[in-house]
């Protein structure tokens, strides 16, 4: 036989068969790979590839290269501001942005067991108190422990219509019948199956045509759709990271297991803020707002203890006191511990550097440990000031004053750089009760508190010597109080 025409044959037998060969995704990342690998070349995750079948075509038949025509509009049209339904929840709706957007589809992503679904029913409960149609379906649990949860949450009367299903198409012809909800939950995205899709629920591909498939009925119905995503690390369950550059609106529900609040926050939003925090307690009968977060961040407070730092910092438009606990004690090992809990390591290591090379103050021999008290995570650069002013403090073992807070920004050089919005940080620290505050030079002229005292320093160098002058101000107070 003709050796072209064998291989040409060969080539036709091999095309068909390659197009139904599965994909290998990895469940991490939703990278895709021709062959299976241990380790996914995109993220670095070992064993996160399994195989899943190709995604059919959604839409309806079209013949290739033809396409529908459709009207292009100036962009100096009309905008039409977006009608927002706010949720009756403060803290949720300042995260929102003010309500939930007509049409717009929200991620709310946390760890299991966080309080995600527990939220979620208070809002939905809200909204239906307020008269309109909300409809919460759940995919994890059955109606009857969803009602035990409302009960629990004294909403057992609340108007809200809920359902245990998974399968998205018979979701959506369910919802497209009758008046329109104008807030639907999904609980969980990761649940939830679409026929469109041959792989198994739970898959990235499954989780991808699943939100398609939602986003594209929010769109058309104009109801506005919230997805929960659980976040795990093995990477069994997909991520709903896929999912986050689908979606309006990107939310994180964060806490510690041991504190009892939680924090919502922002991480994408396309209709509004990214810094924007909402603070919640959760208590026995459900979540319970914070309005003033401060407070409560500063409850348990250790006062007159060596190494402790009260940050006056800001999240979005809020101003927002959490206490830096410092502790530097001298090290057993050959390299010294670095460990940090709530705020930056790298910014740790940078404040210890100009520590060591601007101000004198030696490390080398010290275990250094940080922790933002209350599970708060910090997050800009002005927390330096305060979390330089606790290690010193726990160093030189020299109680800060208890009524100051600390702001301010450290660059390479030890100099101490202005930051944003120090009146704000300056008028919540005077409702607090604190007498003065240290802080960047600009922030005196901001000011007009009455009875609160700026002392601006202009280098960190500066701020050391204060501490030390006061550690040996209280060793001689005590020597004296020994010999009496
Ligand atoms: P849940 O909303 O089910 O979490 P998620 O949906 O994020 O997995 O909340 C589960 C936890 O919250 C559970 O450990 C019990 C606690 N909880 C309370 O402390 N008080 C309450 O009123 C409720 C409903 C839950
Ligand atoms: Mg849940």
């Amino acid at each position: 036989m003709n050796i072209l025409a064998f291989i040409g044959r060969r080539l036709l037998a091999i095309r068909p068969m390659s197009k139904r060969n599965p994909t290998f995704v990895c469940q991490n990342c939703g990278a895709a790979f021709s062959r299976w690998q241990g380790k996914c070349e995109a993220c670095g995750e070992w064993n996160t590839l399994s195989a899943e079948g190709a995604e059919r075509q959604a839409g309806p038949g079209r013949k290739p290269g033809k396409g529908r025509l459709f009207a292009l509009e100036p962009l100096a049209g009309e905008a039409q501001e977006a009608p927002r339904l706010p949720a009756g929840i403060a803290e949720f709706d300042r995260v929102t942005g003010g309500g939930f957007v007509r049409g717009s589809v929200l991620l709310v992503g946390g760890d299991p067991g966080i309080g995600k679904s527990t939220l979620l029913i208070q809002a939905t409960a809200s909204l239906a108190r307020a008269g309109h149609r909300t409809v919460y379906i759940s995919g994890e649990e059955a109606v009857a422990q969803v009602r035990l949860r409302a009960e629990r949450l004294g909403l057992r009367e609340s108007a809200v219509e809920l359902a245990a299903e998974t399968a998205i198409e018979d979701i959506i012809a369910t919802l497209s019948e009758g008046k329109t909800p104008r807030l639907i939950v999904i609980d969980s995205i990761q649940t939830m199956w679409t026929d469109t899709v041959e792989s198994a629920p739970g898959t990235v591909s499954q989780v991808r045509g699943s939100a398609q498939a939602l986003i594209r009925f929010a769109k058309r119905s104009g109801a506005a759709i919230i997805l929960v995503g659980h976040v795990t690390k093995d990477g069994q369950i997909a991520g709903p990271r896929v999912v986050e550059h689908m979606v309006d609106a990107v939310l994180s529900f964060e806490g510690e297991g041991s504190h009892q609040f939680r924090i919502l926050r922002a991480v994408k939003n396309r209709f509004g803020p990214t810094d924007e925090i909402g603070v919640f307690e959760m208590t026995g009968s459900g979540l319970r707002e914070v309005p003033n977060p401060s407070e409560l961040f500063l409850s348990e407070r250790d006062l007159g203890q060596p190494g402790t730092a009260v940050f006056a910092g800001i999240e979005g438009t809020r101003p927002l006191l959490v206490e830096i606990q410092a502790l530097v004690a001298p090290t057993s090992l050959g390299t010294p511990r670095r460990a940090v809990v709530g705020w930056d390591p790298s910014r740790l290591s940078m404040v210890l550097a100009v520590l060591e090379a601007h101000c004198g103050v030696r490390l080398g021999g010290h275990d250094v440990y940080l922790n933002v008290a209350g599970g708060m995570r910090i997050q800009e650069p002005a927390g330096d000031l305060a979390a330089a002013a606790a290690l010193v403090s726990s160093l030189a073992n020299a109680p800060l004053p208890a009524d100051g807070v600390y702001f301010g920004e450290v660059s390479l050089s030890g100099a101490v750089r202005p930051v944003a919005q120090g009146a704000a940080r300056l008028k919540e620290a005077a409702k607090l009760g604190f007498n003065r505050a240290v802080a960047p030079e600009a922030a005196r002229a901001e000011t007009a508190e009455p009875g609160l005292k700026v002392m601006d320093v202009t280098s960190l160098a500066t701020l050391v010597a204060d501490i030390a002058s006061r550690a040996k101000a209280s060793m001689a107070a005590r020597t004296v109080g020994q010999n009496q």
